[in-house]
């Protein structure tokens, strides 16, 4: 075992640590990780977590949510600066003029946003269950952010609704093209083709699934076919490749890299589980706020 390998399982134990992990992160610490998953299974974690200390290994909106549903932890963010360009892309002035603009309607935040933008949101939803908490809104018209392409997913999933989009998008997803999926199928036939939903609505619609990177890992246990085609960010794919090592799995077209969840390394890990530091802290009114959102999603699913 590498020596810094050993030093974060010391100061794991040391400093009553836990360290959690998204499915982007790089091999080395998901290997690490107590436990990794999607931004739901992160969320649920992170609120029953009973340790001091919460290290999130993933990007801020993450690391927040973490906070705001555990506030008595030491939530840590060893690489301090890896943010959500899509999250980012909402910012609270515009989403008070959007509510301004339709009084009527539930505001549906996407978990990839700032914890202010989730202060003034009725309820998130993750990419795992966006469908099921647009179908139990009670109200018929839903401003629905950041993310178009998985606005569209839902609208499709739930036409009784009317969502009103916001322009955002992921960087990462956007890169899969209708073109990478045709080439797939035709190499190879016998694949099956899962799709996250921030991807295009194209490839979405010619997808043999759609899901979060969570669900495209039960999936994957599931099926009987042997290979896969991968329409996600390439960390997910050291995951699946792990748990299942008699399947075959492939990017559509080419890996396409998140590059704020790739800052995590093993050596901001460490030091900031040495040091404490890196620790994300929230004005307490926003954090009662955003809190009401998101256990609002945990409650309508
Ligand atoms: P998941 O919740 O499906 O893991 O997605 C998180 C994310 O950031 C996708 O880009
Ligand atoms: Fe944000 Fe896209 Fe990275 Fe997910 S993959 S964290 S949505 S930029």
């Amino acid at each position: 075992m590498d020596d810094i390998v050993k030093e974060i399982i010391m100061l794991k134990q040391e400093k009553d640590a836990v360290i959690l992990a998204h499915n982007y992160q790089i091999p080395a610490i998901q290997d690490i990780a107590d436990f990794v998953g999607d931004s739901l299974e992160l969320a649920k974690k992170a609120r029953e977590v009973d340790s001091s200390i919460v290290a999130f290994c993933g990007v801020r909106f993450m690391a927040e949510t973490a906070k705001i549903l555990n506030p008595d932890r030491k939530v840590l963010l060893p690489a301090f600066n890896a943010g959500c360009p899509l999250a980012d892309m909402a910012k609270i002035d515009d989403v008070l003029e959007m509510k301004k603009r339709y009084p009527d309607a539930y505001v549906v935040s996407y978990i990839n946003t700032s914890a202010e933008v989730k202060s003034v949101t009725d309820v998130c939803c993750t990419s795992s269950n966006a469908a099921t908490v647009i179908r139990n809104v009670p109200a018929e018209t839903v401003i629905f952010l950041p993310d178009k392409n998985l606005g569209y997913f839902v609208q499709k999933a739930k036409p009784e609704k009317k969502l009103i989009l916001w322009d955002g998008y992921c960087y990462v997803h956007r890169m899969f093209t209708l073109e990478d999926l045709k080439k797939a199928r035709e190499k190879y036939p016998a694949a099956e083709i899962l799709v996250h939903p921030e991807c295009n609505p194209e490839v979405q619609d010619n997808a043999d699934f759609v899901l979060s990177t969570s669900g495209m890992l039960k999936r994957a246990h599931a099926s009987e076919a042997k290979t896969f085609i991968i329409g996600t960010e390439e960390g997910l794919i050291h995951r699946l490749k792990k748990e299942n090592p008699d399947k075959e799995f492939f990017s559509l077209g080419a890996s396409r890299v998140c590059f704020n969840m790739k800052k995590t390394t093993l050596e901001l890990l460490r030091d900031c589980l040495k040091n404490e530091t890196n620790e994300i802290t929230l004005p307490q009114d926003i954090m009662e706020k955003a809190r009401n959102s998101v256990e609002a999603m945990i409650r309508y699913i």
